[in-house]
């Protein structure tokens, strides 16, 4: 009886030591008959009362050897299995093949030409201002002295929230003026790029959404003077040193005295007749003197402050120095227009 045990409990030992095991399946069955809960060794530790009293010792010595075999095994194979899935040649891998091509993005027009305005202002210090795209109308119209009956509030012109006569998508940056000046007391001298929303028909020269940068500037003793430098430093950095500009009287509801500037683009050819039809000036912005009315509504002493503003579009900008003929490329995110940009900054 116990020399048929101890053959069998050989024999085990004998295919614990032998047994081929190759695939991380492999290794799990044989974990499962001889480490699992319920494992064949585990068994055999029953059989000692069956064995001769002189000869337990021994037997229990061999089912110990058997238990450390098959533990012993387990932990070599699957150290061997394990090292090896992690080698490159064990996947379909060829690594001369030519990579996929990384698709690199590129900045939009928009953003290219509103970094450009950014970067020429914040060289004479002035700073960044963001404000909300969801105005109500003290901020967009009221502080900056557009009175009731003025057209620009009109539902035509203007895109309301629904249900509300207060809240609108703002028509003009200016209304950062209004978030700034109400917030901070001078000097002031930020510039505030973002979007802005009018009821307008889309066409291939308007459209309801586009973007602006306003300017402010707000101290004792600004002149008009200092305006008209600033803004020609402006034009000869955006379009070049020989750049010349013009003021031309013009009207805004929160600048006295305002005006619209042009800078001289040429006449060299018809593509030039044409966009500056036939004088070769490009009207670029509008701006001012800040109106008293504005600085007392946000709360700025008149008598000791003054100051001028601007705003201008960059969607027309964009268009004359990328050679672009439809706005409405410029809101359609066409990667085959897009892609044109990429590499310019
Ligand atoms: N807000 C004006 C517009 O949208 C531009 C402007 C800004 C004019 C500041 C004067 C001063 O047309």
């Amino acid at each position: 009886m116990s020399a048929d045990i101890f053959s069998k409990v050989h024999d085990i030992l004998k295919s614990i030591n032998e047994v081929k095991i190759e695939t991380m399946s492999e290794l799990e069955s044989f974990r499962i008959k001889y480490l699992g809960s319920k494992n064949e060794i585990k068994s055999l530790f029953g059989e000692i009362k069956n064995v001769e009293n002189e000869k337990k010792k021994e037997f229990g010595q061999l089912l110990n050897d058997v238990k450390q075999a098959a533990e012993d095994k387990f932990e070599s194979i699957r150290h061997i299995i394990e090292n090896k899935t992690g080698r490159a040649d064990d996947f379909d891998l060829d690594l001369t093949a030519p990579c996929e091509p990384i698709n690199l993005g590129s900045r939009h027009p928009v953003s290219i030409v509103m970094n450009r305005i950014i970067s020429i202002f914040e060289r004479i210090g002035f700073n960044v201002a963001e404000e909300r795209e969801i105005e109500d109308d003290w901020h967009n119209f009221t502080a900056m002295n557009t009175p009731e009956d003025h057209p620009a509030r009109d539902m035509q012109d203007t895109f309301y929230l629904r249900d509300s006569t207060t809240e609108l998508l703002r028509t003009h940056t200016s209304s950062v003026q209004a978030r700034i000046m109400t917030s901070q007391q001078p000097p002031i001298r930020i510039i505030a790029p973002g979007r802005v929303y009018r009821n307008e028909t889309i066409s291939s020269r308007s459209h309801c959404q586009f973007h602006q940068v306003e300017g402010l500037y707000i101290d004792k003793g600004v002149s008009f003077a200092d305006m008209k430098q600033t803004l020609l430093y402006f034009a000869r950095e955006m379009y070049g040193q020989k750049t010349n500009i013009r003021l031309r009287p013009s009207f805004f509801p929160f600048t006295e005295p305002s005006a619209e500037m042009d800078v001289y683009w040429g006449l060299n050819n018809e593509d030039d007749y044409r966009i500056t039809k036939g004088t070769g000036w490009l009207e670029i912005l509008g701006c001012g003197m800040v109106d008293p009315n504005v600085l007392i509504n946000c709360g700025i002493d008149p008598d000791i402050y003054t100051g001028f503003a601007f705003g201008m579009g960059i969607e027309r900008q964009a268009m004359l120095q990328f050679k672009i003929t439809d706005i409405r490329q410029l809101f359609e995110n066409d990667t085959r227009f897009l892609k044109q940009f990429s590499g310019v900054v």
